[in-house]
């Protein structure tokens, strides 16, 4: 009698353990426990009130330098001094976990590098938004994919590539019979195997660089983006295979554009 309720209270201590573990954030990185936040319009947890639902997301509310954004042509500098998306990325081990708000795979041990202007910022994890957070002349496309970046000092960088609805994406093809899997999966983490970044498609040597912040809460802010100005194309199937993984009763998990404020945005293109 007493031996089994001890093992009870034992029991309850590993769970209560385990729960508050897979609640904590990551020190710079994204909330992960899936009902702090949503995004529908209006509600108490949508968007317009992350900032007030816990003091260290603060800056979802007041910061001035918030992601994603309109890229519209007028405020766009052409520029030629940036620099190619140096990717000096590696096939490393990589693991799929449904957020609740969205897919990650996440890299167990990073998977290379990008340079940008003279740092290293590792790859740790890529995860999909759909609709696409960033619009080009108020258009937004039916899928984004933020590639997460973070250098030793903590600084981070996010690589973006926009996808219309067309042609299959390979990439995102190679993860179906995976992002199936998620989809019934109770724990909601299925190993993918040894994955190459370098088959991310980005077909285009041009992008947009603006400073910005995290797209979901803490929304940290200065962090480097490079927005690829070509847009790639996905199929309606394999954006659907995105959302139906995801744990949520939304269609979207888009933030709304945030206001410019001075910011500049730069378009990289190479001289010819
Ligand atoms: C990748 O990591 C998972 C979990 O950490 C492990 O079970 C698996 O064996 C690893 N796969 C390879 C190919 O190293
Ligand atoms: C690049 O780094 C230099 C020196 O650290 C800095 O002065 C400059 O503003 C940076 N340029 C960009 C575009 O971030
Ligand atoms: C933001 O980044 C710039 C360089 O990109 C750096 O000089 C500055 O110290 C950073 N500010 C904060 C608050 O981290």
């Amino acid at each position: 009698m007493v031996n089994s309720s001890i093992r009870c209270i034992f029991f309850l201590l590993i769970i209560s353990t385990v729960v508050s573990l897979s609640n904590a954030a990551t020190s710079h990185g994204e909330v992960e426990d899936e009902h702090e936040f949503n995004y529908k319009k209006n509600d108490e947890k949508g968007p317009e009130r992350w900032g007030k639902l816990k003091p260290e997301w603060e800056m979802c509310g007041k910061g001035e330098i918030q992601s994603p954004i309109d890229l519209m042509n007028e405020r766009v500098n052409i520029v030629s001094h940036l620099g190619r998306l140096n990717r000096n990325y590696k096939p490393s081990n990589a693991t799929l976990k449904n957020r609740g708000h969205d897919i990650m795979l996440r890299f167990e041990n990073g998977a290379g590098s990008i340079k940008i202007n003279g740092s290293q910022y590792e790859l740790q994890q890529l995860h999909w938004h759909s609709p696409s957070e960033h619009s080009v002349n108020g258009r937004r496309f039916a899928l984004e994919l933020h590639m997460v970046h973070e250098a030793k000092n903590g600084r981070m960088a996010v690589v973006t590539v926009l996808y219309k609805i067309g042609r299959a994406d390979t990439f995102l093809g190679s993860l179906e019979k995976e992002l199936e899997g998620i989809a019934v999966l109770e724990e909601a983490e299925k190993n993918a195997g040894i994955i190459d970044p370098k088959k991310i498609k980005i077909g285009s040597r041009k992008y947009y660089r603006y400073i910005g912040s995290l797209t979901t809460p803490p929304c940290t802010q200065n962090v480097t983006w490079s927005v690829v100005r070509k847009v790639r194309t996905v199929t309606r199937k394999q954006v659907r295979l995105l959302r139906v993984a995801v744990h949520d009763d939304q269609d979207t998990n888009a933030r709304p554009v945030q206001p410019i404020n001075k910011r500049m945005v730069k378009l990289y293109r190479p001289r010819v």
